[in-house]
């Protein structure tokens, strides 16, 4: 192991907090620190299902979901990955019972209560992302807070959707362009390109995800990310997001790793073989 590579160093905070033979500790040890999405992205999904399978009010799978979210955090900023983004809260939530919105609001209240001096200690960033003028008062101070807090922080940077939708971010950034060339007077010619939409997008500043996590087994985009996951990996597992653990992570950062990403070109094995490039000159002649 090249001891002294930032990577591997940063890595040894991971295992710090695994037990030598534990499952999870040959994950770890399987996981090559070079090669980590620098952004990891979750849709955490089928905290009801968990608790209606053990005949609980479905807020008490958003309850036991928050363990999930903790490991999450902790495991990404042990791991030394960049950002990690969350999606706690769709436009589309607000139709749900009062009392779950409700309840919603209070769980994540008291995570950051209950989280934020450790993720601090951790080098974690907060931030939130979504329409969060729409949020409940109490919400957003909190939030605030919490993102002054750690302002200064290098390390994970968490970011947590909330009232969000990928639509309203789009359009939200369209209309900061617009309104920018408003005032400063450049409308009429304004002309939109794809770094002006990037750079106006709420994830500003941060690279896309990498590596896009579904749990619960549900094939679904659910207006998460749209511009951003444009070449993400999808993991999709059916494990519900409470039973979504430390190992879960680490297998599915495993498997992002065994991926080949081309991007639209051709992985290495398949760069212009002779027979092809023959191929391709034979056509030219029909011409
Ligand atoms: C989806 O499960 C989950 C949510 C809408 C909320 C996620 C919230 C948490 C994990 C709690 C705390 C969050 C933070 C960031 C501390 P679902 O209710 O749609 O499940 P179902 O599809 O089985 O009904």
């Amino acid at each position: 192991m090249k001891l002294y590579d930032k990577a591997y160093v940063e890595m040894t905070r991971l295992f710090e907090v695994l037990k030598p033979g534990a499952k999870e500790w040959s994950l770890a040890q399987a996981v090559d620190p070079e090669r980590l999405p620098a952004h990891i992205a979750i849709i955490m999904d089928g905290n009801g299902r968990w608790a209606r399978g053990r005949g609980l009010p479905r807020v008490a799978g958003h309850r036991a979901g928050m363990e999930s979210v903790r490991v999450a955090v902790d495991t990404c900023a042990r791991l030394g990955i960049r950002a990690l983004t969350l999606y706690a809260f769709s436009t589309e939530n607000w139709k749900r019972p009062r009392a779950e919105v409700h309840t919603l609001w209070r769980l994540l209240r008291i995570y950051l209560r209950r989280e934020l001096p450790e993720m601090h200690r951790n080098g974690v960033r907060v931030t939130a992302m979504g329409r969060l003028d729409e949020l409940p008062a109490m919400v957003r101070q909190e939030l605030d807070a919490a993102s002054e807090l750690t302002a200064g922080n290098t390390g994970l940077r968490l970011n947590v959707a909330l009232n969000y939708s990928g639509r309203a971010e789009l359009v939200d950034a369209v209309n900061a362009i617009l309104d920018r060339a408003r005032s400063e007077g450049t409308f009429p010619d304004v002309r939109v390109d794809e770094d002006a939409i990037a750079s106006n997008l709420y994830t500003a500043g941060l690279p896309d995800p990498d590596l896009l996590i579904r749990t619960s087994g549900e094939m679904r985009i659910s207006n998460f990310l749209l511009w951003q996951i444009a070449y993400a990996e999808l993991y999709v597992t059916d494990l519900l997001w409470p039973d979504f653990l430390r190992a879960d992570l680490l297998n599915a950062i495993l498997d992002f790793q065994r991926r080949e990403r081309r991007f639209g070109g051709l992985g290495p094995d398949r760069r212009a073989r002779t027979a092809d490039v023959e191929y391709a000159g034979a056509l030219g002649n029909m011409e």
